[in-house]
Formats: structure tokens, C-alpha cells, sequence
């Protein structure tokens, strides 16, 4: 049954669920107070990169409007979902001014029937019940008298990931709904009924996954939902940091991490992914979700001594990449250093706390020059990187001359870039391959040294 949908914020996450519901069959509006993005994505052009957005967009012109307005988008709508941004705040905890004034434009425009107000924003536990709160004191301000039962609060939290965001969401492994009140949880199943059954045909260009089934739909209490999200994110990020812990010690014995993480992997009690060794994580969600959480716990008497490990692991292993290079180029003052990759990760433009970048900061501290390539970073990163680097388009730009080829980003197209004719613009053959992408066995033929991350030299 086709509901009415407002969504408030059009960042990743809130476009990518305004698109994919829409897709699915419901009216929605999505609302951005900037009115230059309302403007783009009216003509149809997505604010940032990400794969398949601009199909969809056309796609579901029909079911999809855009506005500046609360008036025009909440009073009509069954369901609101909350997904502006929560930047972390200098001590850790993320930052509620867009929330607190998505509540508040909620409240004061709550339309005659019953309204849930969903936050899909990455929030700390007990924001719900702000949330639920700030709604109340709107509406009661904009309009005097009794707001009870009009509205409920719900936690619907997003597993999306960047450069797989329409993917993740029509094809997610499980939709967490967390709400004290059953009408908004039989709500929320309603709206999300043809993902939860599959039954939606899939688009051409999003091909439904083999031997996908029915998808789970977990209802939870709201602090329970707010904590999975948490609870998810720091738990990728500590598998990632325990294989490159280990990929430091496999370094030391002589072991292959990529061999050691298969083995670990096949475990089905285990999984095979999120045990990439490599550089360590970055973006918008693991380094302020893991922040958050441990402010949480500050918050409620608690050390995460887990956590607190995991993002000193991750620190560490942009180190390891500048002994790398310091162990084979002595000096590094003067030195030219390509880089291959500025984006947090492959298929997204994204520069949010890269790892790329961190670690352009250690070797420009150390005096080198940085070059940088990325497939499609570098016009943002032209825009928004306050660091003195260069920038190269081709791979003839960006390799001659340099004393040493760093790889932070695993794009795939650097797989097939002819290593061979390029090597003769190269000061030094040396790689150093911080992801474990390329195939080094090819480079060595091919008289490159390479390095990569726990693998032998
Ligand atoms: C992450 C989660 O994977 C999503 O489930 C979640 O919804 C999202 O955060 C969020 O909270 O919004 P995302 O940040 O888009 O998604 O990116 P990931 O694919 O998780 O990668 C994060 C970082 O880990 C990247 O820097 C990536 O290079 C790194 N990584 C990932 C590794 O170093 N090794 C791996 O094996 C996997």
C-alpha cells in the first residue's frame, strides 16, 4: 500500500532512502534547506557521487518532489524520516543542531493523522526520546493544545554503504525498527513491506542478488535500535583493525595476511569480509561512530577499552606505510611521492577522514611532495583539501619523476594501469601498496620493488 513519505536531509543517506521508497512504490518528498542542492536535484543531478543515482532519479520522477519547505513536505506525510547530518562535535559526541531543527520544523507543520517521525541519522542512544520531545514542544508552541497521539518516534537505523548506497538499501541483509509505540512499528513494516519480501521487480541496473530471500525485519525498543547502529559500525571497524594488527606480526614471522584472513574467514562463525588488511579505515561513519560510542560510554561511567584499541590500530597503520618508505628511501625530505587514491574508498568521491589523505599529512610533515591521483576525487578534493598537494589526471602526470608509488585507495582501474610502459617515469621502480591490490607478483616480474601490508616482500 502506497504511504506518503517525507525525508528531511539530502545527504547519502537521505536521498538514497527517498529514491529507493519512492522506487518501491511510495509518495515521497524529500526536504533540504539548501536551496541550490533542492535546485540540481530537481533537474536531476545528484550533489555528490554515487553509482546509479542519477538512473533512479529518472526513474522515479513521478513518485519523487524536492523542496525547501517543511509546509509543503511534513503535514501530509505518515511517515518522516530524520537524515541530516551529525558531524562530531570536538569532544566526540555528535553534533544535534540539524536534528534538533528537523524536530522542530516536524512539530510546528505535523499534519491532522497519525505522523511517525523516524530518525535514520546515526544519533546516540536516548534520541529518541529528545526527538519525541522537541516534536512535542514544537507542535505545542506553533499551536497550543494536545499533541498526544498524533505522533510516534521511531529508530530505523541505515547500513548503507557509500558507492553501494541504492544496493544496500533495496538489498539489505535486515531492517531494525526500534519504537516503544506498535502503531509505528506496524507502520514502518507497511512501508518497507516490498523490500522485506522481495517483491518489488528489480531495476535493470541493480540486479537482485542470487539467492536472495525474505528480508528479517528486527523491532526492537528505541535504545536498543540506537545501539545497533553503534554496535555494527565500531564492530566492522574492529575487524578491520584486528587483521591489520595481525598483518603487522604477519609481517614479522613471514606470513601472508591475505592467506591468514582466508583461513580465518572461512569460518562461518567468523565471515570472510571486513578482514581486508591494508591502510585502516576512514569516512563519514567508522571514526565518528567508534568517537560516539566511546563518549557514550564516558557519558555512562563506562571505558570501551575495545573500541578505544581499535581506532589506536587504525592511527598506527598509516604509520607503518611512512616506515615503509622511510626503510627503503632513508629520506623522505625532498622526496616525490605518487599517490594513487584520495577517496576514503573505492567508487565514491568522498574525502571524509580518508585514510589517503592522513597519511599525504604524515609524508608532507616528513618534507616530501605529494602528487595524487584519484578517478573521480580530485575535482572535490581541489575544492575542499587544505593541503599542499599536486594533482595529475593521467598516470604519465602523476608518475614522472617520483621516487616511490603509494597506493591508499583500492580502485579497481589501478589494477590495469600498463605498470610496465610506466615504469621508465619512475625515479625508483618502488611500490608501496598500503591496500594489498595490486598484484605484486606481476610488479616484481615486472622489476618494481613491492611492499604491500603484511604480505612478504
Ligand atoms: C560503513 C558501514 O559499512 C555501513 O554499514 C554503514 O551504514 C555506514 O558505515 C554508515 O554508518 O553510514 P562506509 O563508511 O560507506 O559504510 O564504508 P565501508 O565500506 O564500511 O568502508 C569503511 C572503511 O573501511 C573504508 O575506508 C574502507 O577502505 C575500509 N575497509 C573496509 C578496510 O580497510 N578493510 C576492509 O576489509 C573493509
Amino acid at each position: 500500500m502506497s504511504k506518503r513519505v517525507a525525508v528531511v536531509g539530502t545527504g547519502y543517506v537521505g536521498l538514497t532512502t527517498a529514491l529507493s521508497l519512492a522506487y518501491i512504490g511510495h509518495r515521497v518528498v524529500a526536504l533540504d534547506l539548501d536551496e541550490a542542492k533542492v535546485r540540481a536535484l530537481k533537474q536531476g543531478n545528484p550533489p555528490f557521487f554515487e553509482p546509479h543515482l542519477p538512473e533512479m532519479l529518472s526513474l522515479v520522477r513521478d513518485r519523487l518532489s524536492f523542496t525547501t519547505r517543511y509546509e509543503e513536505a511534513i503535514p501530509g506525510a505518515e511517515v518522516v524520516f530524520i537524515a541530516v547530518g551529525t558531524p562530531p562535535s570536538p569532544e566526540g559526541s555528535p553534533d544535534l543542531t540539524q536534528v534538533q531543527e528537523a524536530a522542530r520544523g516536524i512539530g510546528q507543520n505535523l499534519g491532522e493523522g497519525f505522523t511517525v517521525v523516524v530518525n535514520k541519522s546515526t544519533v546516540p542512544v536516548g534520541s529518541g526520546n529528545y526527538v519525541e520531545a522537541l516534536v512535542r514542544r514544537a507542535f505545542q508552541e506553533a499551536h497550543g493544545g494536545e499533541v498526544d497521539g498524533r505522533f510516534a518516534v521511531a529508530s530505523n537505523p541505515e547500513f548503507l554503504r557509500e558507492g553501494q548506497a541504492l544496493y544496500d538499501s533495496l538489498y539489505p541483509d535486515r531492517i531494525v525498527v526500534g519504537a516503544e509505540d506498535r502503531r509505528a512499528l506496524e507502520v514502518l513494516r507497511e512501508l518497507y513491506e516490498p523490500i522485506l519480501e522481495q517483491s518489488f521487480p528489480a531495476p535493470a541496473f541493480l540486479p537482485r542478488p542470487e539467492r536472495m530471500g525474505a528480508v528479517p525485519f528486527l523491532t526492537t525498543g528505541l535504545a536498543s535500535a540506537e545501539l545497533i547502529k553503534y554496535g555494527a559500525n565500531a564492530f566492522l571497524a574492529l575487524k578491520i583493525s584486528f587483521i591489520n594488527e595481525l598483518s603487522a606480526l604477519a609481517e614479522r614471522v613471514g606470513a601472508d595476511i591475505q592467506d591468514v584472513a582466508r583461513g580465518i574467514g572461512l569460518d562461518s562463525r567468523i565471515g570472510p569480509r571486513f578482514l581486508q588488511a591494508g591502510l585502516g579505515w576512514g569516512g563519514s561513519c567508522f571514526p565518528k561512530d567508534t568517537l560516539a560510542l566511546l563518549a557514550m560510554g564516558r557519558e555512562y561511567g563506562l571505558k570501551l577499552s575495545i573500541v578505544e584499541a581499535a581506532r589506536e590500530v587504525n592511527r598506527r597503520q598509516r604509520e607503518r606505510v611512512v616506515e615503509k618508505l622511510l626503510s627503503e628511501l632513508k629520506v623522505l625530505k625532498g622526496r616525490t611521492l605518487a599517490l594513487l587514491g584520495l577517496a576514503f574508498k573505492p567508487h565514491t568521491d568522498d574525502l571524509r577522514e580518508s585514510p589517503a589523505l592522513e597519511l599525504a599529512r604524515l609524508l608532507l610533515d616528513r618534507g616530501a611532495f605529494v602528487r595524487a591521483h584519484d578517478p573521480v576525487a580530485l575535482p572535490r578534493a581541489r575544492r575542499e583539501v587544505d593541503l599542499p598537494l599536486e594533482y595529475a589526471e593521467t598516470p604519465e602526470d602523476l608518475l614522472k619523476g617520483a621516487d616511490a608509488v603509494v597506493l591508499a585507495t583500492d580502485w579497481p582501474e589501478y589494477r590495469t594501469w600498463p605498470w610496465g610502459e610506466l615504469k621508465p617515469l619512475l625515479r625508483t621502480p618502488l611500490v608501496v601498496d598500503a591496500r594489498n591490490h595490486l598484484d605484486g607478483k606481476a610488479l616484481a616480474r615486472l622489476g618494481y620493488r613491492y611492499l604491500g601490508m603484511g604480505v612478504p616482500a
